[in-house]
């Protein structure tokens, strides 16, 4: 179980945490769920999961081919969903809404200099098909790989739908990742075109997207044929007219119609890398029918999404919480969606707030991590802006401490607006763990209850189910679900050791601990491996590890988290360099090498915030590092563990920088 003190003071101050929150009259009436109509879908999924799913499947999605068969167990724990259908997903998003939709707004668009565009379905949808007609020009054909990475402008969701539409299996890079970890997702995918822009802006600043593509492509990726590049910031970049073609010469003399390529619903949709215990990160793999559908039903479940609702869901597209609530789950209900691009503090920590005031956001999501830096910041700048079209509030990617939760309730929600904590992961693909707004009271610093349909259960090493209130075990699916993982890409032994094997093929195991409480709530714990959540993004400690030790000067190392009262955890490591240790360990210098390298080596969100060297790792008998006194000693705690195992005592010091 985790045992991180981080995890530990979570739950210290969630044990006490029993307000509950019922959703305010005005919400509850004009709600797509109350809880009449909940409990209608829980019985009804509980009375029969496939039909349940079936019947979902045939109203939510538009088929090309209807499908006969719901679930394929056969080959367990592959699990294939509706799998004689066929579809097509930038269908789903797009062609189907013309007809009622096609003027409405399906994107706003804010830059972080604060230009906007605003695209109608009918654009987004003629510049998908020219775009998809552009990529089938220079060759690109269904289950070809193509990379994407963009800065957040509509353009990143337009190259996302013109894979599906094509079958071209995306990859979204997150824009944050530096050359060397875009070229190691290239090289896993075997990607045949990268799609990139000149740049983008983020925090006053050019993120210099395609200075990072061709130092990825400079020393391998060998399959890449074509970059193509979207012009944003204007500023000179280098140009390979051999390899490079500029998105608007791409789609100039492209028409405006291309037929969707119709897929089986198994046809993966995406690959979306995430890291894990080991060192290389792992392409989840998405299908295309399944996937869809739970994003839709969560748009309508869990964010009671309504037709003139302006739905904005912060995340960057290179996650999964942009994949399934920025491109597809808000398109494929025909909803209007905000997509900005840049920092929340440029030009100051109000922007969040005025975004919302100018574009009258009514439903916002977005991460603790977030909120506890705008938090951090104070009410005013909230209170400068009007907030009241916000209706419903949500969170997503780490546990939010009760303390955000209340400020996000009040100052920003005003007391009236229901907050969404949802649980869910890469691999889920959308929400599994969520309060229905409209349907059930919620409680700061819970994720409620699972979603209809959805068997979540917590159980203890044996996998038996943990009855007992408040006692912690390990959270598992026992039921597949449309949107799961179908495997890991290139790698189905490790899709196999990863989720299923701890409990015999029985049940996906999330890699969380968890608990629920006297009314069956549940409150997450932290992860059970050596996954850090900084800033609501998972990293391997083992990556970043893996990292280190590639500098020339460090022999070993070992990261751990420390608690961080903004990102959640921060990354704290341990180095045992090659030469000698820096006089009485401190090496400035050189400490800052070390973190511009990692960043280098796989992005700023990796850099370690503190780095401690001594002359040795602290390691059991076996040689495995003790990892639980090195997080006590990240967090400055007093040792309670046994150390007397260790060969050199001194070195406790050294850690401890104390010596
Ligand atoms: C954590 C993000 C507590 C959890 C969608 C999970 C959460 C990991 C929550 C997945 C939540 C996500 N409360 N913890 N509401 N949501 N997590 O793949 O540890 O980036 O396993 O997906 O984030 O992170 P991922």
């Amino acid at each position: 179980m985790a045992t991180e003190s981080t995890v530990t003071k979570n739950i210290e101050s969630i044990l006490q945490e029993n307000r509950l929150f019922p959703p305010a009259d005005g919400f509850i009436n004009q709600a797509r769920l109350n809880k009449g109509s909940l409990d209608q879908l829980r019985q009804s999924a509980q009375q029969d999961h496939e039909s349940f799913w079936a019947s979902l499947a045939r109203e939510e999605l538009t088929w090309q081919k209807e499908f006969t068969q719901t679930l394929d167990s056969r080959n367990a724990p592959h699990f294939r969903w509706f799998y004689d259908g066929a579809l097509n997903v930038s269908y789903n998003c797009l062609d189907r809404h013309l007809g009622k939709l096609g003027n409405k707004t399906a994107i706003v668009f804010e830059g972080e200099q604060g230009d906007t565009r605003r695209l109608t379905y009918a654009e987004v949808q003629r510049e998908v098909c020219k775009f998809a007609n552009g990529l089938k020009s220079i060759g690109i054909k269904n289950g070809d790989r193509v990379v994407i990475y963009m800065p957040m402008v509509p353009e990143a969701v337009i190259a996302m739908l013109a894979c599906a539409r094509i079958g071209a299996i995306h990859s979204v890079v997150f824009g944050g990742f530096s050359a060397e970890s875009l070229k190691d997702r290239i090289e896993d995918a075997g990607a045949v075109c990268v799609i990139t822009a000149d740049g983008g802006h983020r925090g006053g600043k050019i993120v210099e997207l395609k200075a990072a593509t061709d130092k990825a492509l400079a020393h391998g990726c060998a399959t890449i044929k074509n970059v193509i590049v979207l012009r944003r910031t204007g500023h000179d970049i280098k140009f390979d007219r051999g390899r490079d073609t500029w998105w608007h010469d791409l789609v100039e003399n492209q028409g405006p119609d291309c037929q969707p390529e119709w897929v089986d619903s198994e046809h993966p949709l995406f690959l979306l890398y995430t890291s894990g215990s080991t060192g290389k990160p792992k392409g989840i793999q998405h299908s295309t029918a399944g996937y869809l559908l739970n994003s839709v039903v969560t748009m309508k479940w869990v964010f009671d999404i309504k037709d003139n609702d302006i739905f904005w869901c912060t995340a960057d597209v290179g996650w999964i919480t942009g994949h399934s609530y920025v491109a597809y789950g808000p398109l494929a209900v025909g909803a209007t969606m905000l997509m900005y691009e840049g920092a929340p503090v440029v030009p100051d920590p109000g922007r969040f707030w005025k975004i919302c005031q100018d574009h009258k956001v009514t439903i916002f999501y977005t991460a603790p991590t977030a909120i506890r830096a705008l938090m951090k910041q104070g009410d005013d700048y909230p209170r400068r802006y009007d907030l009241t079209k916000l209706r419903l509030l949500g969170t997503v990617g780490e546990p939010i401490n009760p303390e955000a939760w209340m400020w996000y309730h009040t100052v920003i929600g005003k007391e009236k607006c229901p907050i969404v904590d949802t649980w869910w992961q890469t691999e889920t693909g959308a929400h599994m763990i969520s309060p229905i707004p409209g349907a059930m009271p919620t409680k700061p610093g819970s994720c409620t209850l699972p979603l209809p349909g959805i068997d979540a259960a917590i159980v203890d090493e044996k996998g038996n189910e943990i009855t007992t209130p408040n006692q912690g075990g390990y959270l598992v699916i026992r039921k597949p679900w449309p949107s799961m993982l179908r495997t890991i890409w290139g790698d189905d032994q490790r899709y196999k050791d990863t989720y299923w094997s701890k409990f015999k093929g029985k049940y996906y195991l999330a890699g969380d601990s968890a608990r629920r409480d006297e009314d069956g709530y549940f409150w997450i714990m932290g992860r059970i491996d050596d996954v850090l959540n900084v800033s609501g993004h998972r990293l391997g400690t083992m990556e970043i590890e893996s990292a280190l030790v590639a500098h020339p000067k460090v022999a070993e190392a070992a990261v751990v988290g420390k608690p961080d009262e903004i990102k959640g955890e921060g990354i704290f490591a341990f180095v045992v360099l090659r030469g000698a240790r820096p006089e009485g360990g401190i090496d400035e210098t050189l400490t800052k090498e070390l973190r511009a390298w990692v960043s280098e080596q796989i992005g700023p969100i990796a850099r370690p915030d503190e780095i401690r060297y001594a002359d040795n790792l602290p390691k059991t008998r076996s040689g495995k590092i003790m990892r639980r006194l090195l997080r006590t000693i990240a967090t400055g705690e007093a040792i309670t563990q046994d150390t007397s195992t260790l060969e050199n005592e001194a070195i406790l010091q050294q850690l401890q920088g104390k010596a």
